[in-house]
């Protein structure tokens, strides 16, 4: 871009958000420049987030069944062993694979990609820092922020990603660590411990609070996982406050005491995981020249519409209001630029699925029973154990079940929850039916091909009003 040279659309950040948007911008004719200033697109989730803990979770899965679940399936192997190196070399191939596909994707859709750091000089210019050297300033009559977010630091423990990790260096470790603690029970706790722990390590979960999974997992289905977990090796020490960390050339040594005041204790490990939540990463961005609000969390203040004091200017994504996932900031992205092609764009915030990758998986779509109590709202339950699904049984993969929570007087789906096998996938189905304003007689009267894991989603929705057949 040179100076004079003013786009339709200035984006910020090339991670899900920022790319979708740019995607999306072009398709719709518009002239867009997209700012990156990692070396790759696809952000957080492509290169150190979603898709290398997915490779991971799914090859240390297989590595873990072929060690303990083969023999009375009648499949008799021999040296099993484990090649980290392949295995972090399978991850880097659908990395770039899919990072690279975005590439391809902005040239077919005429999207100007410039590698560098963007900062605002003005409302409508941004300054860019090259990642080749020197410096260039792309207009633009619209900008969007897509900046995202960034792993938050543990006080008094700096993060060197070989010891002392982030999700970044969880996914990155050169050998498994005889002894792991994790700081934090949530998402990318729960994902990083599966992974080390099948892969050999003795893991341990420091959750403040008194349930595992992080915001918005149902209570039940937060202790049947954590249940099934401990039986896979970790352990877990709930109601517990980590208050201090030392790293030294012997370890790392973790404080503790009750969440409630009392209990002290020391932990030591090899290596300690911090995965405490992330906060939006804004750093740099030079948004005080143009005079927009942060609130007390760093978030980038918006309205409805993504707009910013600056009207102008756009926030998605991570570093704005919401759930910090890859498909809400996908979501976003297509809402945003309707609203700059179009006047009008709409997310719907009450329909966005969550999905922890342990095995089994856990997946949930709108409200919980903690929420629904809170809130006073009356409502039915029906749930199908995965031990009475004929398709989960001929896997010999039966832990789990699926809960629908339902309005008592309508009928109507107010949440799903599932704990189970391909759990990820089926709440497709759940997103769907809660998004059409769905009854749970609506899915129980929908035809669902037999033998699958689905049956047992149909079946926990008949048992909202009426009986299941199986069990
Ligand atoms: P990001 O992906 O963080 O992208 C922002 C980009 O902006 C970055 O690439 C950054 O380099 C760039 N940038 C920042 N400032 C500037 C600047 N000034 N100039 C130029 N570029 C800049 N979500 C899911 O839905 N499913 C999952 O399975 C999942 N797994 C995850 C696993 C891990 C370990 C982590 C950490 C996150 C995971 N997430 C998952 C969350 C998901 O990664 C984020 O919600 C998603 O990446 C948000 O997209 P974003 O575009 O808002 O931000
Ligand atoms: P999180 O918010 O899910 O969980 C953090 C946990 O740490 C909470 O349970 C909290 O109570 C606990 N905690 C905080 N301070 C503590 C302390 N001092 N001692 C002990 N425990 C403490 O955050 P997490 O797991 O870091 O994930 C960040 C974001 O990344 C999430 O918002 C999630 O949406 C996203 N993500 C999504 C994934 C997915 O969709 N599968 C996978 C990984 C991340």
């Amino acid at each position: 871009a040179t100076e004079a040279e003013e786009k339709d659309l200035v984006i910020i950040g090339g991670g899900v958000a920022g790319y979708v948007a740019a995607i999306k911008a072009g398709q719709a004719g518009l002239s867009v420049s997209c700012i990156e200033k990692r070396g790759s697109l696809g952000g957080t989730c492509l290169n150190v987030g979603c898709i290398p803990s997915k490779s991971l979770l799914n090859n240390s899965h297989l590595y873990h069944q072929i060690l303990h679940d083969t023999k009375n399936r009648g499949i008799e192997v021999g040296d099993v062993k484990l090649n980290l190196t392949q295995m972090m070399k399978a991850k880097e191939t659908s990395v770039s694979g899919l990072t690279k596909g975005i590439e391809f994707l902005f040239k077919k859709n005429n999207v100007e990609y410039i590698k560098g750091t963007g900062a605002f000089a003005d409302e409508h210019t941004v300054k860019v820092n090259l990642t080749e050297g020197g410096e260039t300033s792309v207009r633009g009559k619209n900008i969007l922020i897509a900046t995202g977010s960034e792993a938050t630091p543990f006080p008094g423990l700096t993060i060197d990603e070989e010891k002392v990790i982030t999700s970044t260096g969880a996914i990155a470790l050169k050998e498994v660590p005889k002894k792991m603690t994790v700081i934090g029970g949530g998402i990318i706790g729960l994902e990083m411990a599966s992974v080390w722990s099948r892969l050999g390590s003795e893991v341990t979960v420091v959750e403040y609070l008194g349930q595992i999974g992080g915001p918005g997992m149902d209570a039940e289905i937060a202790k049947m996982s954590q249940k099934i977990l401990t039986k896979q090796g970790i352990k877990f020490k709930l109601n517990t406050k980590v208050t201090s960390g030392d790293a030294g050339s012997d370890g790392v040594k973790i404080s503790t005491e009750a969440a409630k005041g009392g209990k002290e204790e020391t932990l030591d490990a090899d290596v300690v995981l911090v995965a405490i939540g992330r906060r939006p990463y804004t750093a740099g961005l030079g948004i005080e020249n143009i005079g927009i609000e942060t609130d007390d969390k760093g978030r980038l203040v918006i309205d409805q519409e993504f707009r910013t004091k600056v009207p102008h200017i756009r926030v998605i994504g991570d570093c704005t209001f919401g759930p910090m996932l890859a498909h809400k900031a996908e979501e976003e992205a297509v809402a945003a630029i309707e609203f700059i092609t179009k006047n009008y764009g709409h997310v719907n915030y009450n329909a966005i699925p969550s999905v922890m990758y342990t095995h089994p998986e856990v997946a949930w779509v709108g409200q919980n029973e903690q929420e629904l109590k809170a809130q006073g709202i009356k409502y039915n339950v029906g749930s199908f154990p995965f031990s009475a699904n004929s398709r989960a049984k001929t896997n010999l993969d039966t832990e789990g079940l699926v809960k629908f929570l339902a309005d008592k007087e309508t009928d109507r789906i107010l949440g799903i929850h599932i704990v189970g096998p391909n759990a990820g996938e089926m709440i497709a189905e759940g997103v769907l039916a809660l998004e059409y304003g769905a009854s749970c007689e609506d899915v129980a009267r929908t035809s669902h091909a037999h033998p699958t894991l689905a049956e047992a989603f149909k079946e926990a929705a008949m048992a909202t009003y009426g009986k299941a057949i199986h069990y």
